[in-house]
């Protein structure tokens, strides 16, 4: 399934790194080995106050390995990390101050509730009573963990494990929070709950950093992404900017049978095309937008419709997350809006 290049207009990946005016993260030449596994090299980025950075890559790109670094899980091998100003390395203790982290569930008690674990987990964090109450019916609401979760956490379901370990590292509101895959296991309801509660946060001034695989959702959330690619940081930028590199829009048609396939790209020749024989699917890039965008896609389907040739189906594609991610992890997109996250 993959397109055989017949004419490019060319595009290309960036990797300029769009600097923050004020960086609340910041993460310099970090390397990290296990062993004979290199899980970071060298990788370096910034994460904007008072806003939410995506940490966007592959499995194994080292995502989880600079979230544990930063919240001073785990030491680097070299290089520095800043988080609220402080070396990650030589003031643990001032940088697990300000940073509130996914994955606490370590701190749950399995024979208390989810509404007790949260008012304990509150008051470690010395709360006040009326805060503590108040954040906690917050985040039981926005999770559905009322009724159903006055049952001891032990009896949880994965998903409502999920959510009260969220829950505990938002109760605290840190000014600097790291979630890692924190709606992986949500049904939709809470993920939107979540999406909430972190714009509502960051309204109030704190950054996230947050990692994900659903793309659409680092489009939804974060201001700045940063796509780190075995070690590496290989591309940083704003969803927009990054998806502008990514290329123009396209418009994907497949064809009846091999015949009809064979005519359209001939007839397409004027235009950069790719084709997809197993598929027959042919892709037609539109070098611009806009009005001329609109004037191009015209002489396309007229090009198209001169043929004769039988379309199975079509569809527009504008780029997003998931092309970047293709594109700089050198893998070409399968065809098809069935095919996108
Ligand atoms: N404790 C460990 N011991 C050995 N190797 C490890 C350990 N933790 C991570 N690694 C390796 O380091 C690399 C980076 O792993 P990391 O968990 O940081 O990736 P990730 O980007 O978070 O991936 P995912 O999207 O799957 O969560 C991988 O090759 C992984 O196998
Ligand atoms: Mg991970």
């Amino acid at each position: 399934m993959v397109y055989e290049q017949l004419a490019s207009a060319g595009s290309s990946a960036g990797g300029a790194v769009t600097g923050p005016d004020e960086a609340a993260i910041t993460a310099a030449g970090l390397e990290k080995r296990y062993g004979k596994t290199a899980a970071l090299r060298g990788a370096s980025f910034q994460a904007k106050a008072g806003a939410v950075t995506a940490l966007l890559g592959p499995n194994g790109a080292g995502k989880t390995t600079m979230i544990r670094i930063l919240s001073t899980l785990l030491r680097s091998d070299a290089g520095t990390a800043r988080v609220g100003g402080y070396d990650v390395a030589r003031e643990p203790e001032r940088v697990q101050a300000i940073i509130g982290l996914t994955g606490q569930s370590l701190s749950v008690d399995g024979k208390l509730s989810g509404p007790e674990n949260l008012a304990m987990v509150g008051r470690l964090h010395r709360l006040p009573w009326p805060v503590v109450r108040a954040r906690s019916a917050r985040l039981i609401e926005a999770f559905g963990l009322g009724e159903a979760g006055k049952k001891a956490v032990k009896t949880y379901s994965g998903g409502m494990r999920r959510k009260l370990d969220l829950a505990l590292s938002l109760i605290a509101e840190p000014p600097v929070l790291f979630l890692d895959e924190p709606t992986t296991g949500l049904d939709p309801s809470s993920r939107h709950a979540l999406w909430d509660i972190i714009r509502g946060l960051v309204t109030q001034g704190t950054t996230v950093l947050l990692t994900t695989q659903q793309l659409a959702e680092a489009d939804a959330l974060a201001s700045s992404i940063a796509f780190i690619d075995a070690g590496q940081v290989v591309a940083t930028g704003t969803p927009a900017e990054l998806k502008a590199r990514a290329g123009q829009a396209q418009l994907d048609l497949i064809a009846a049978t091999d015949a009809d396939l064979a005519r359209l790209t001939s007839a397409l020749g004027g235009f950069t095309v790719a084709r997809d024989g197993q598929r027959r699917a042919v892709r037609v890039a539109l070098a611009s937008n806009g009005t001329t965008g609109i004037g191009e896609l015209s002489a396309i389907t007229a090009a198209v419709a001169g043929t004769g040739a039988r379309i199975e189906r079509f569809w527009m594609h504008e780029p997003d997350l998931d092309d970047v991610y293709f594109q700089l992890t050198g893998h070409s997109r399968p065809a098809g809006p069935e095919d996108a996250a």
